[in-house]
């Protein structure tokens, strides 16, 4: 359904009607937040009697109640609203399947790589901000995401386009010849985030032989621009140039860990900003993000519908990491968070979120937990350019309006709000770790069965199954129903 004018939600709605949010104002961020958040949990019954904890209803995929959880851990970090942690945690803990590693087998027909890695994201989000830990006899947080991490390392395939993760895991799959940024962008950010929680180089290691690999075949190209993917059958050679903003933003946030971990280093500090530059211009209209591969064609389905949440979350903490980026990030979070939250209108309660916040306000007649995210993300995400004192670390702070020198301006300072700074092992971060997670595990999953297991024959005898396709980042996904 398409609504196709500017005038009817404000003349059916009237003038309470939209999430209307004053960016310089903490408790308006929190309350523009918690309207969209409610709205966002309408779509999920997982935590009702006889409901899978951690799945959203069909046709959303498995990887986007990940995304969800993690988007949930940032609005209790950012609004200190507990209201939906018990439904994460129990959700993400129903999800982490018999290895501990996100591979539950019921998502196996559906599962790549940057699915498992939205979630063992989720998880390292979980550990950097010290959500509360699970009991102990259950998995934790950290060691969540340290699994994810070694099988992504462990699936690291040189046979073609000189290294680089497939898209998928599994062979039977359609898009295991597809080598793509989001993919390979997972394994990088969990490496840069890893070795600045842990302080152990080898995640770093691993972070810049993902990046160097991304642009040794051009899907990272000079001018940071970040590109789909390729497929590996023609060596990568030909590359599919589609630009997404979970792409920029998983890389830029990588790289605003990396910079982080480093102490500054000039080789991460240019990568964040290159691609905070060129995202700048790619991603937003008049200062307005846009999903714009197609969002102008109105053809975003229902996983891209939920890009610009991520994008909005790494944004938001890049500047944490990387605070000389606030002054760029900073207006581009606040306008785009007014106008999203403007064109919150539809629906019965006059606060439902459609797709399009560059329309001047007017709600585009479309629902979903992608658009409900989004909004949801880059309200949230405007709480990190309110000035607070917490923000300056290290020694003692002789002033207390030192705080984010990079707010937009006339903001009131609210001392009340933390730093947001991600916790490490040695700054308080309490999530139990476990450097062998995944693959190593007495009974663990055995990952090198499946690089060499040859993908013909299996695919022939799924396919013959019942196919449902769904595009991602330009390519295909098949959902075999079993
Ligand atoms: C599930 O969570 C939603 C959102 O917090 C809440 O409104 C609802 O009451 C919960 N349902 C149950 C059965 O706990
Ligand atoms: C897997 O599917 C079965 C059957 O529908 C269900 O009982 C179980 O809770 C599911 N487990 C997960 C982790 O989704
Ligand atoms: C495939 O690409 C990689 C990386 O660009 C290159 O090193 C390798 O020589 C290529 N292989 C073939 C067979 O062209
Ligand atoms: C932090 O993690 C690293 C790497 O796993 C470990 O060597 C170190 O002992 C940990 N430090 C603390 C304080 O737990
Ligand atoms: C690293 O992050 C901390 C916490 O946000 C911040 O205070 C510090 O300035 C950052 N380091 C660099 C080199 O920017
Ligand atoms: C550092 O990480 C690597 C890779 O997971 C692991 O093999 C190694 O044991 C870790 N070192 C420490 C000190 O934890």
């Amino acid at each position: 359904m398409r609504i196709q004018n500017s005038w009817w939600p404000a003349l059916l709605l009237g003038s309470t009607a939209a999430i209307t949010v004053d960016p310089t104002s903490s408790a308006s961020i929190k309350s523009a937040a918690s309207t969209a958040a409610h709205g966002l949990l309408t779509f999920y019954h997982g935590n009702e009697t006889g409901q899978i904890p951690g799945l959203l209803p069909p046709p959303h995929f498995w990887w986007e109640t990940g995304g969800m959880f993690m988007t949930l851990i940032d609005y209790w970090r950012y609004t200190g609203d507990t209201t939906y942690n018990s439904l994460v945690s129990e959700g993400m803990l129903f999800q982490t399947g018999p290895e501990e590693d996100f591979m539950p087998p019921n998502q196996t027909k559906t599962e790549g790589n940057d699915d498992q890695g939205f979630w063992a994201m989720a998880a390292m989000l979980a550990a950097e901000t010290n959500f509360p830990n699970p009991p102990p006899d259950q998995p934790q947080w950290l060691a969540l995401a340290q699994a994810v991490f070694n099988e992504m390392a462990s699936r690291w395939d040189e046979t073609t386009c000189g290294g680089g993760l497939k898209w998928q895991i599994f062979p039977f799959n359609n898009g295991f010849n597809y080598k793509n940024s989001i993919a390979n962008g997972c394994f990088f950010n969990l490496g840069a985030r890893l070795a600045r929680y842990t302080g152990n180089q080898t995640y770093a290691n691993w972070a810049t032989r993902v990046w160097d690999w991304e642009a040794s075949i051009g899907l990272i190209d000079t001018d940071f621009n970040i590109y789909d993917g390729a497929t590996d059958t023609t060596n990568c050679t030909s590359i599919d140039r589609l630009q997404w903003t979970y792409n920029a933003g998983i890389y830029l946030h990588g790289a605003a860990n990396l910079f982080n971990f480093t102490e500054g280093s000039t080789l991460w500090g240019d990568r964040v900003s290159g691609i905070l530059k060129r995202s700048s211009e790619v991603f937003f209209k008049d200062g307005v993000m846009i999903e714009q591969a197609c969002e102008n064609g109105n053809n975003c389905n229902i996983d891209q519908s939920s890009f610009k949440a991520f994008f909005s979350s790494w944004l938001a903490s890049t500047t944490i990491l990387a605070p000389s980026t606030a002054s760029t990030i900073a207006p581009l979070l606040t306008s785009s968070a007014k106008a999203a939250g403007l064109q919150c209108s539809g629906g019965a309660d006059g606060t439902t979120c459609g797709f399009k916040w560059t329309t001047g306000a007017a709600y585009d007649g479309t629902t979903g937990v992608g658009q409900q995210m989004s909004a949801l993300g880059i309200l949230q995400s405007a709480m990190v350019q309110i000035p607070r004192k917490a923000v300056s670390t290290g020694g003692s702070t002789g002033g207390n309006s030192g705080g984010n020198t990079g707010s937009s301006g006339g903001s009131s300072e609210d001392d009340s709000l933390p730093s947001f700074a991600p916790v490490t092992n040695t700054t308080g971060g309490t999530s139990v770790g476990d450097a062998s997670a995944g693959i190593s595990k007495p009974g663990g999953y055995e990952v090198k069965e499946i690089k060499t297991t040859m993908k013909d024959t299996i695919a022939a005898s799924f396919l013959t199954v019942g196919i449902v396709g769904s595009v991602i980042g330009g390519s295909i996904i098949m959902v075999l129903e079993s």
